[in-house]
């Protein structure tokens, strides 16, 4: 693992426009939990009866009471961990412009990351679904399920649920910032949800070297990422951001 380490940290040190991608399992070591796999929530609850517009639209308070009403405490108390302080310092090092993430959590930004692309959008904000009014999701008064908007309408977060479309600027944006880098992190995700999935693909097939992050092998692995490193995201970038800052 410390060739790896040092590997990695040496590509960025060369790397022109290194860029990222970011899943739940980067925000794990802020003990917001995954999707899948161990502990994740779609073990818990099923994504289509939850997560789906269609059952959100069917039933508002039942999606915000077993959902959006977790996420709001999970996420209300979370703190960037060392991946997410450690990608902020490749930014201020230079050595990193973009990251995408599929997280809606906002640690990135709460960590110092300015260029952040968020794919499924945000939980910080809810929407009205009839006047559009945003509030942010801390002040939302939850005595009454679904919190309604001063004008009657439904609030409901500003991120994505399934069956809604990524937001077509922030995919666009992905797509090019995917296919201009030349060293691609791939952090913390199961790369088992399209199309995120596809923007490391992008970068591959564009040239550049595509690196993992995870303590689990992929879909990518040994195909579309050059190597993986595997272990925990805090831990693998704090090494990886200390041994570039030793070559500079
Ligand atoms: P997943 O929950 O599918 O995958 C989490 C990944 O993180 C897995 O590959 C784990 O092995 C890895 N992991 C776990 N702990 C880790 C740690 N400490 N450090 C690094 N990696 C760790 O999450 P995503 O790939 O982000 O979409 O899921 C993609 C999308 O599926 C989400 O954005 C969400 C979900 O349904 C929507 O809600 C629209």
């Amino acid at each position: 693992m410390d060739d790896l380490i040092k590997r990695a940290a040496q590509e960025l040190a060369e790397a022109k426009h290194a860029a990222a991608l970011t899943g739940a399992g980067i925000s794990v070591e802020s003990n917001i939990p995954p999707f899948r796999g161990k502990g994740g929530l779609w073990e818990k609850i099923d994504p289509m009866e939850y997560a789906h517009i269609d059952a959100f639209m069917r039933d508002p308070a039942k999606v915000w009471n077993v959902l959006i009403k977790g996420m709001k405490n999970i996420i209300a108390q979370a703190q960037p961990n060392d991946a997410h302080m450690g990608l902020a310092r490749l930014e201020a090092l230079g050595r990193l412009k973009t990251v995408i993430t599929q997280n809606i959590d906002g640690l990135h930004q709460a960590a110092g990351s300015t260029d952040v692309i968020e794919f499924h959008g945000n939980f910080a904000w809810q929407r009205c679904m009839d006047c559009d009014a945003r509030i942010e999701t801390v002040k939302v008064d939850m005595s009454r399920v679904p919190p309604l908007c001063e004008c009657g309408g439904i609030y409901r977060p500003e991120c994505i649920f399934f069956g809604e479309i990524i937001p077509p600027q922030h995919l666009s944006r992905s797509q090019f910032v995917a296919s201009q880098c030349d060293l691609m992190l791939v952090i913390g995700t199961s790369a088992t949800v399209q199309p995120a999935s596809y923007i490391p693909v992008i970068s591959k097939e564009s040239g550049a070297r595509v690196i993992e992050i995870n303590p689990e092998r992929t879909p990518l692995t040994g195909s579309v990422s050059d190597y993986l490193i595997m272990g925990k995201a805090g831990e693998i970038t704090r090494l990886i951001v200390e041994a570039l800052e030793r070559l500079l």
